[in-house]
C-alpha cells in the first residue's frame, strides 16, 4: 500500500483539499485515513503490480492533517485528479467509493476547496445577487415570496390564480412547489402561459416587477425543452431540484446559458447532510452548488419551528453560518469572495410565517429572499391577505419598528400574528 499520511505535508496551490469527519471501523485512525485518500485516487485495497513510480508520484494524494481526537482528516489531492467542469467525476472520486469502505463506520465530506483551475472550469452563477436585484430592481430590503400551495393537486387555472392574488398582495415571486412538474391535472406547458399570463396582469396593477419561478425538473433533455419555453414565453427564471436531477443536469441546465435565473431547491438534501456523523455537509453542497452556477439557493431558515426545520436550522447555524462566517463581515460562504464565482442569493424557506420575519432578519442579514408558504396561504382571509402580512411584516422591519407595533395599524399582519401566536 502506497503510504499517503505525510503531516509535514503543506497543500500546494494546485491542490484540491477535502476535510472528512473519519470513523475508523476495526481499523487504527490512521489505516483509515490512508484507504480513505488510496480509494478516492489512485489506490485500492491491495498493492498493485501495474502501478509505476510516474503514477504515484504525480497523483498521489497527501493526509497531511490527522485530529483523531475531533475525527478530522484532511486530504490533499492534486488537480491532475479532476477532469475540469467536470462535477460528477469530481464527486465519484472525493464523495464516491469511500463511503461504502467496510473499514468505516461512518465518513463525512466535511468540505471542499477547489484550486483556481478547477474553479475557473465551472461558470458560477450568470446573475448572482447583484442581477437579480437589479432584475427586480430592489437594492435593499430582503426579496419575498411564496410557493403556490397545496403543493400538488391545483389544475393551471388554479395555480395561475393564487400566483395573481400573491403577487398583487405584494409579494415579489411566486414558486411552483419542488414536486409539481407536469401532472395529469396541471400540464406544465399551459401551467407557464397562463402563470406568466398573471405575472403580466399582477405588474400592471402593481407597477412593481413580479417573478416566476417555474420548476423545470425532469428528465435533462425535456428539463431544457421546458426551460427553453419558459423563456420563450417570457420567463426570467427556472427553478430545479439539483439533487434529485443530479449534478449534471444542473451543469446542463447552466451551460445552455439560456439567459435564465436559476433557482436551486435542495430536496432530498438531508439523506446527506442530517446525519453528522456521515454524508456530505450542506456546506459542501453549497459550494459545489455556487460553482456550477445556481444563482440562489435554498439553505433553510435558521428561526423555524416547525417539526423537521432542526435539520435546516443546523445545517445552516452550524455549517453554512458560524463555522465559515468571517469574523468581521458576517459573511455566508454563499457571499463571500471567491475568485470571479458571482456571490449566490440565500432562500430561508421552510415553515415560516410573518411573525419570524424580524428574528430571520437579525439572524440572516436583508441580503436573503424569504419564501412563505403555509405562512402565506394559511392567512385566515386568504393568500391576497397573506401575501400583505407578508409585505407589511418586511417593511415594519426595514423601518426598524417591532411587528406588534406595526400590526397596530396594519390589519392584515395583525390577522397573522394573532393566528400564529405572536401578539
Ligand atoms: C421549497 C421548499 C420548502 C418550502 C416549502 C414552503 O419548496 O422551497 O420545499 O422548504 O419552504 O415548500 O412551505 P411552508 O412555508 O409551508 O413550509
Ligand atoms: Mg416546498
Amino acid at each position: 500500500m502506497l503510504d499517503y499520511i505525510n503531516l509535514k505535508y503543506k497543500p500546494k496551490k494546485t491542490d484540491l483539499v477535502c476535510e472528512f469527519y473519519v470513523e475508523a471501523n476495526g481499523v487504527s485512525f490512521e489505516e483509515s485515513a490512508e484507504n480513505i485518500a488510496g480509494e478516492s485516487s489512485i489506490g485500492t485495497w491491495t498493492d498493485l503490480s501495474t502501478m509505476n513510480e510516474k503514477i504515484a508520484h504525480q497523483l498521489k494524494p497527501k493526509v497531511f492533517y490527522l485530529n483523531e481526537k475531533e475525527n478530522i482528516i484532511k486530504v490533499a489531492y492534486p488537480e491532475e485528479l479532476f477532469e475540469p467542469g467536470n462535477m460528477p467525476q469530481i464527486l465519484s472520486s472525493i464523495a464516491g467509493n469511500i463511503y461504502g469502505m467496510k473499514i468505516l463506520k461512518n465518513l463525512r465530506l466535511e468540505d471542499i476547496t477547489f484550486t483556481k483551475k478547477l474553479l475557473e472550469s465551472f461558470p458560477g452563477p450568470e446573475f448572482g445577487i447583484a442581477g437579480i436585484r437589479k432584475l427586480l430592481k430592489e437594492k435593499d430590503r430582503p426579496l419575498i415570496g411564496t410557493i403556490v400551495k397545496p403543493k400538488v393537486g391545483l389544475n393551471e387555472k388554479q395555480h395561475a390564480d393564487i400566483a395573481y392574488e400573491a403577487w398583487v398582495g405584494g409579494l415579489d415571486i411566486v414558486k411552483d412547489d419542488e414536486n409539481l412538474s407536469s401532472m395529469s391535472f396541471n400540464n406544465f406547458y399551459e401551467r407557464i402561459r397562463q402563470t406568466l399570463k398573471a405575472r403580466d396582469m399582477a405588474e400592471v396593477k402593481t407597477g412593481h416587477k413580479k417573478i416566476y419561478m417555474p420548476n423545470v425538473t425532469s428528465e435533462t433533455m425535456e428539463m431544457l425543452k421546458r426551460a427553453r419555453f419558459v423563456k420563450a414565453n417570457g420567463g426570467e427564471y427556472v427553478m430545479i431540484d439539483i439533487l434529485t436531477a443530479g449534478y449534471a443536469s444542473l451543469q446542463t441546465l447552466r451551460n445552455a446559458n439560456l439567459g435564465l435565473v436559476i433557482h436551486a431547491h435542495r430536496a432530498g438534501h438531508a439523506a446527506l447532510t442530517r446525519n453528522h456523523q456521515h454524508g456530505i455537509s450542506m456546506l459542501a453542497i453549497a459550494k459545489i452548488a455556487r460553482l456550477i452556477g445556481v444563482d440562489q439557493l435554498h439553505i433553510g431558515t435558521a428561526v423555524g419551528k416547525m417539526d423537521g426545520a432542526a435539520i435546516e436550522v443546523e445545517a445552516i447555524k452550524n455549517e453554512i453560518e458560524a463555522k465559515f462566517v468571517h469574523e468581521k463581515k458576517k459573511q455566508h460562504i454563499l457571499e463571500q469572495k471567491w475568485g470571479n464565482i458571482k456571490p449566490v442569493f440565500a432562500v430561508c424557506s421552510g415553515g415560516l410565517h410573518p411573525g419570524m420575519t424580524a428574528e430571520l432578519v437579525k439572524i440572516m442579514g436583508k441580503n436573503i429572499i424569504a419564501q412563505y408558504g403555509g405562512g402565506c396561504h394559511g392567512h385566515p382571509d386568504g393568500t391576497r391577505a397573506g401575501a400583505t402580512s407578508i409585505q407589511q411584516a418586511v417593511e415594519a422591519v426595514m423601518k426598524k419598528k417591532s411587528l406588534p407595533e406595526y400590526a397596530k395599524t396594519h390589519e392584515e399582519l395583525a390577522k397573522a400574528l394573532e393566528l400564529w401566536g405572536c401578539l
